[in-house]
């Protein structure tokens, strides 16, 4: 009987030391985490290298030859007006409106790819329509417009069979827009400038400026958090403001 104690007691004993020295060895890694990290990892590494990715706000001018990385479609919206955007950004821009379009919101091309020379006859009407500030608030000046990359699209809506273009009108369609927002990401797009992030982007809010970045996951987080593609890339002003 001693004995039989006497070796439960060894059993016991050894039994503790093996299941203590699993619990002291290094935490074993959670291969779901580094699974999906080494994902990230693919994606980032993957838009660094991609002209989707490009920034250009007030502090970074379109980049040199930019036309020759680009190629530009044409896309007609329903009043049968024709704009060129990047092509990849059209097709995908075409998918995200057919997708609304069965929910019977009604998104049209409105303005799209944009020469320096335009963009600047654009800042000239607004400066003269609404003054400076007003400018600055909603329109790039001239060379660091994200309309010059062709990847940037402004939609109009159509609602009841009228076309809601103002700023301040489109604006005023919150529940429209919250349901257009939702699936930007879906196809690969990003809000550019969101609500309540003027200090950053350095415009105000703009419900109607879609940004193609040719990545789902990456728009999708970037939708999901909330943030601007600013923030995304680690490239938030100091001081916002031109760097012209
Ligand atoms: N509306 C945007 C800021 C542009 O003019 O590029
Ligand atoms: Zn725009």
């Amino acid at each position: 009987m001693k004995k039989a104690i006497l070796l439960f007691i060894v059993l016991a004993a050894v039994f503790l030391l093996v299941s203590c020295s699993g619990k002291s060895s290094q935490p074993v890694p959670d291969t779901e985490e580094t699974a999906s990290s080494a994902v990230n990892q693919e994606i980032s590494e993957k838009a660094d290298d991609s002209i989707y990715m490009v920034l250009v706000n007030k502090q970074h001018k379109l980049p040199e030859n930019w036309p020759d990385k680009i190629e530009l479609a044409t896309g007609t919206n329903a009043v049968g007006e024709d704009y060129l955007v990047e092509k990849k950004a059209l097709e995908a821009f075409e998918k995200l409106r057919a997708d609304l379009l069965e929910d019977g919101i009604d998104i049209e091309l409105d303005s799209t790819y944009r020469t320096v020379e335009y963009q600047q006859k654009i800042w000239d009407e607004f400066t003269e329509e609404k003054g400076e500030d007003y400018a600055r608030a909603y329109v790039a000046v001239p060379g660091y417009s994200e309309h010059h990359t062709g990847l940037a699209i402004d939609v109009m809506l159509i609602k009841d069979g009228e076309v809601i273009d103002d700023n301040d009108d489109m604006i005023a369609e919150k529940e429209i827009f919250a349901k257009v927002h939702k699936r930007l990401a879906d196809y690969g797009f990003i809000l550019r400038f969101p609500e309540g992030k003027d200090d950053i982007t350095g415009y105000s809010y703009e419900p109607w400026h879609f940004r193609y970045i040719d990545s789902v996951e990456i728009a999708e987080e970037i939708m999901d958090k909330g943030i601007t593609f600013e923030e995304y890339l680690g490239e938030v002003p100091e001081v916002t403001g031109e760097a012209a």
